[in-house]
């Protein structure tokens, strides 16, 4: 760990993240990971071992909105920024139209990291979208990478066949495959799963194939203690109740009484979404059946808000009509409260305190419970729970020991717990005091940030010594392209190797002795595979980029990382099996060999002729293909997509890691090299050039050497004084 504390990079991209009164529930992406993150980050910060905490996520820009998210970096509080960072235009979208964009979203932050000068000791990634970004950025900056999914897409897409949708539907409205297979890698990638509940670590995960590669720690998220605070409160600080609450309890008691005969009896209190899964009808059936039950307390029942059921959507409408008509049927009028509408922020807590003061209970009846945030405010302020056995209420009542669980599918057994929790007096001051006590202990934001960090600091010390599973290679070639300047990219063919290699490794020494301060590139016609071999066999490796096929990909550092931002940016527009259809009907065309043809790179032989050249690009303007053609020592026709080239790759390196153009020194000898020796940076043209580059003699910026080969390119080092620059 730094001296000076650690740098956490946060991301959560989609949804509106604002920490001032943050829009929660204002569309489906901007809810509880939102809030959950916002305090994660506030906590974060203000821990002893933590120096800064960055949240990033998407800079938007939209009339419909609030100009807050058009800030770009915003100082919440000492040590905690959000940073928004644009990507796919300005306009909101929501988060399944957002994948394309993420390759642009990895690009602009690693200018932002290199702009600030300071590489993340972790990144910790939100959801599979912002799960995504991270794991770029920790394979090229070397650093751990921890993931939180939030909600997987194997349990959604369950979830939603279950439903009665159909596979081709879910696929359209959710982009459920792909974001699964990012799932998939994130597990691969990721050294650090969080996870709220064991459940979730084991059943959701369980769904993934490569669940077992990562590491999982299950901590819950905190809880605001200050706002469920415990009941006894109420009664010890009564003269110093605020407005708010005393209003907020008359209006509480005086919506119960409308519907109890008898109000002073203890509650049974449950709090739900309208959800058949929450099975509400359940617990009525339990209380209905059971005569001493509902002799010794009255139900109440908040299910959400409703105007007019028969205008709600079909599930909420079928709950809520059939609570109704249960009511009916077991004849609970007097006995059993379904408040038509209440205040989240301000009732909540106070009607867990409510029930508490009752000597009352809390109820979830649900049929799967992952979490179970209502548990623990029950049992925060000292309300005792029963509750489903399933995931989330197993650890908490572990943790906790604050209740019962019970089987929800079994009325009796649920009406014999609540009765024997109300009953038994010395039983409902033990749940009680254990859920105050131990809450506090386990649910709250500061044990949580212990937990996360001791966690980060084990993964830290790790990553000093293991070696990783992931198939992405651990080479941080990031956090070397972020500290350099200066870079020399060469052509290899005739110009880094050719007739004459006997300066060759006067040149490589050269660059082994900057390497600190210069990149060393090569941009080539070979593919990935020929052209490592081919600098093997000539005893150049160490490379830092490969720009290989023409410029139509890109290889990062010693373990050849393929450049996927670059993929991405340049596959816009490219339909390479019409381009080859069209093209095929050529006769003067002939298709190079499979081992030339890549995804983004079509080649043939052509012999030199002006019209052939003519009828190519008229036959590809006339069909509307975006392109680019690059035609070479009179017989290479290469098509590649409109956005590559070997000049434009170096462009891109330029801009993405925020290396002046200026400060790149480019060599080359023929015709395929001319685009990139064009324009801002220094360019060298090797004694031995084609005669096609005459015409680039007495521009500026472009040297003519007189030595050929790996000669030119020293001579050149000379003429544009470039160790001086680098080493002032
Ligand atoms: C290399 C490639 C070939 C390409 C040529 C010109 O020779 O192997 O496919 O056409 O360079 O760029
Ligand atoms: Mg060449």
């Amino acid at each position: 760990m730094a001296v000076d504390g650690l740098y956490i990079q946060m991301f959560s991209i989609h949804g509106l993240v604002r920490h001032e009164n943050p829009e929660m529930g204002r569309d489906a992406d901007t809810g509880g990971q939102i809030k959950y993150v916002l305090e994660l980050c506030r906590y974060l910060a203000g821990h002893r071992s933590v120096r800064q905490v960055d949240l990033f996520t998407r800079f938007i820009d939209d009339k419909i909105l609030s100009d807050d998210y058009t800030v770009p970096i915003q100082e919440v509080e000492e040590g905690f920024r959000i940073v928004r960072i644009q990507c796919g235009g300005k306009k909101y979208m929501r988060k399944e139209l957002l994948w394309p964009h993420l390759d642009e979203y990895i690009d602009k932050t690693i200018r932002f990291i290199k702009r600030e000068n300071a590489i993340p000791d972790v990144v910790h990634g939100h959801y599979a979208d912002a799960g995504y970004v991270a794991m770029q950025l920790s394979s090229s900056f070397g650093i751990p990478f921890v993931f939180t999914g939030h909600s997987l897409g194997r349990a959604k897409r369950q979830k939603l066949l279950d439903d009665g949708l159909e596979s081709d539907e879910i696929e359209r409205k959710y982009r459920i495959d792909h974001r699964i297979r990012v799932e998939e890698n994130i597990l691969r990638n990721a050294d650090l799963v969080i996870t709220s509940t064991h459940q979730e670590a084991e059943e959701q995960y369980g769904m993934y194939r490569f669940h077992e590669a990562p590491r999982y720690q299950v901590i819950p998220p905190g809880l605001d203690v200050d706002i469920f605070y415990p009941f006894y409160r109420d009664m010890v600080e009564e003269q110093e109740r605020s407005d708010v609450a005393l209003h907020t309890r008359a209006s509480i008691f005086q919506e119960l009484n409308r519907f109890f005969v008898t109000p002073d009896k203890p509650l049974i209190l449950a709090l739900c979404r309208p959800d058949k899964r929450k099975n509400i009808s359940g617990l009525i059936h339990a209380y209905g059946e059971d005569k001493e039950l509902q002799t010794m307390a009255n139900l109440a029942i908040y299910a959400g808000l409703r105007k007019d059921i028969s205008e709600m959507e079909d599930n909420e409408r079928e709950v809520l009509t059939e609570m109704l008509l249960l009511m009916d049927k077991y004849d609970l009028y007097g006995k059993m409260a379904i408040p038509k509408k209440h205040d989240f922020e301000h009732e909540v807590p106070e009607l867990y305190r409510i029930a508490a003061q009752r000597k009352g209970v809390f109820v979830n009846p649900a049929l799967t419970e992952p979490f179970g945030l209502t548990l623990l405010e029950a049992a925060a302020v000292g309300l005792p729970v029963v509750a489903t056995n399933d995931g989330g209420p197993r650890d908490i009542f572990a943790n906790c020991g604050c209740g019962q669980l019970i089987d929800p599918t079994d009325g009796k057994k649920i009406a014999a717990a609540i009765r024997k929790v109300l009953a038994d007096g010395e039983r409902w001051e033990r749940f009680s005091k254990n859920g105050i006590l131990n809450v506090r202990k386990h649910y709250t934001w500061i044990s949580h940030t212990k937990t996360y960090m001791e966690e980060i600091n084990d993964l830290l010390e790790e990553a000093k010594t293991s070696v990783k599973l992931s198939d992405i290679p651990m080479d941080p070639i990031g956090r070397r392209l972020a500290g350099l300047n200066h870079f020399i990219i060469t052509d290899i063919d005739n110009t880094l190797i050719g007739e004459d290699n006997s300066r060759l490794a006067e040149f490589l020494e050269i660059v082994r002795e900057n390497r600190s301060r210069i990149g060393f590139g090569v941009a080539t016609g070979r593919s990935l595979e020929s052209a490592v071999h081919f600098l093997k066999q000539h005893k150049v490796e160490g490379l830092d980029v490969i720009i290989s096929s023409v410029g139509s990909e890109i290889y990062y550092g010693a373990g050849n990382q393929p450049g996927i931002g670059w993929r991405t940016h340049i596959s816009n527009k490219w339909d390479r099996k019409r381009i080859k259809g069209l093209l095929d009907g050529l006769p003067f065309l002939e298709y190079q060999e499979e081992a030339n043809q890549r995804p983004f790179k079509i080649s043939y032989n052509m012999a030199a002729d002006r019209d052939h050249l003519a009828s190519v690009h008229d036959l590809l303007l006339k069909n509307k293909c975006p392109y680019s053609l690059i035609y070479s020592h009179q017989k290479y026709l290469d098509i590649l997509p409109y956005r590559a080239s070997k000049g434009k790759a170096i462009r891109y390196l330029s801009y993405k890691w925020e290396i002046p153009l200026g400060n790149f020194l480019v060599c080359g000898d023929s015709g395929n090299d001319e685009e990139m020796l064009r324009g801002e940076p220094k360019a060298v043209v090797v004694g031995n050039y084609s005669p096609e580059l005459e015409k680039l003699r007495g521009r500026r910026k472009i040297f003519f050497a007189t030595k050929v080969n790996a000669g030119g390119i020293l001579e050149a080092l000379e003429h544009y004084n470039f160790l001086k620059e680098v080493n002032p």
